[in-house]
């Protein structure tokens, strides 16, 4: 089998993207590295892939992001692990927002391509394997966060967020809480329908336990607030006594919900909330939230990497990278 630019990198001790530099950008290395690098060349007898090289001339040292929303501290925090990690090798990050909208998801992936980035990386509303086909095909690689590829076409780097739900879920029965509710939405998002699958395969375990399904619309603070505003307004014994909300925004809405002036619930004497991601605010909140930790920075950081091996040798395999969650377990849950 033909030697691969991820070969040379290994018998050079080096990054896959200190390899590119040496054959693109050799001003950006010293000459001790680039003669290892031309070392491992040369005992290799690697040749690169001129056709994909040119394919992919012209293109800028950017690499554009697009997240699903730009105000949740989840994804700020994915943002910076990518730009530390591109910046690392010389690279910037450009951030869209699509704000949770196929239509503007469909513009940056446009402007994308016009500029010529590096390579893409994005958390997708919909499915866009096509669209993120016809960007490969142009030289413009791509790589997943926060999702898995649904044909495993696109290399991606997640969280199992079925595992998730079942650790949150989990965690409230084994604190004998046995009416659950979920809050999150829309389901159409498959970060937060894994959730719900997670969740519901945990109460399926208890005999007695049951959940109820509370959709949002989003994953906001204000979505969360509405949904928990409607659970003071029902009579006691029709309240759930735990909350598995979607995310940490959902999660503090729900608890600004229950626990303001007249309403009457204690958190978590009667109810008691877990939320996901594990962003700064969940340590902050008025009662600290329980949450269900994704290692933001280092998706961001892996995906970057990645991206960086695909753009530098375009015949490597997709490969998915998954993420365990972890329980992060505070006030509003014991
Ligand atoms: O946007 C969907 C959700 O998925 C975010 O809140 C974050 O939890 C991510 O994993």
């Amino acid at each position: 089998m033909a030697a691969s630019v991820k070969d040379v990198a290994a018998v050079a001790g080096v990054s896959v993207g200190t390899v590119s530099n040496v054959m693109n950008r050799p001003e950006k290395v010293s000459l001790a590295v680039a003669t290892r690098v031309q070392a491992a060349i040369d005992q290799l007898g690697f040749v690169r892939n001129d056709a994909a090289r040119q394919l992919r001339a012209g293109r800028s040292s950017t690499i554009g992001l697009v997240v699903l929303d730009v105000r949740n501290p989840f994804f700020t925090d994915l943002a910076r692990g990518a730009e530390d990690r591109a910046a690392a090798d010389g690279f910037s990050v450009i951030l869209g927002n699509s704000d949770e909208k196929a239509d503007r998801e469909a513009t940056y992936l446009d402007l994308f391509e016009v500029q010529r980035m590096h390579g893409v990386l994005i958390s997708p509303f919909g499915d866009i394997t096509d669209r993120l086909r016809k960007l490969r095909d142009r030289g413009i690689p791509a790589v997943l966060v926060d999702r898995t590829s649904a044909d495993d076409s696109f290399s991606s780097v997640s969280v199992d967020d079925i595992a998730g739900g079942a650790l949150a879920v989990g965690h409230l029965l084994a604190k004998g809480r046995r009416r659950i509710a979920f809050i999150g939405g829309p389901l159409e998002i498959k970060q937060v329908s894994d959730r719900l699958t997670g969740a519901s395969t945990a109460v399926a375990t208890v005999p007695g336990a049951t959940l109820e399904v509370i959709l949002t619309d989003g994953l906001s603070v204000i979505a969360g607030r509405e949904a928990g505003a409607e659970l003071v307004s029902r009579d006691p014994a029709r309240r759930p006594d735990a909350v598995f909300a979607a995310n940490d925004l959902v999660a503090t809405g729900v608890l600004q919900a229950l626990i303001m002036q007249g309403a009457d619930v204690r958190v978590p004497e009667h109810i008691a909330l877990i939320g996901y991601d594990d962003i700064d605010f969940a340590s902050a909140a008025v009662v600290p939230l329980s949450s269900v930790r994704q290692p933001s920075a280092l998706i961001g950081q892996t995906a970057v990497e990645i991206l960086l091996e695909e753009a530098a040798d375009a015949s490597l395999a997709p490969r998915q990278i998954v993420f365990q969650p972890e329980l992060v377990v505070r006030e509003s849950s014991v």
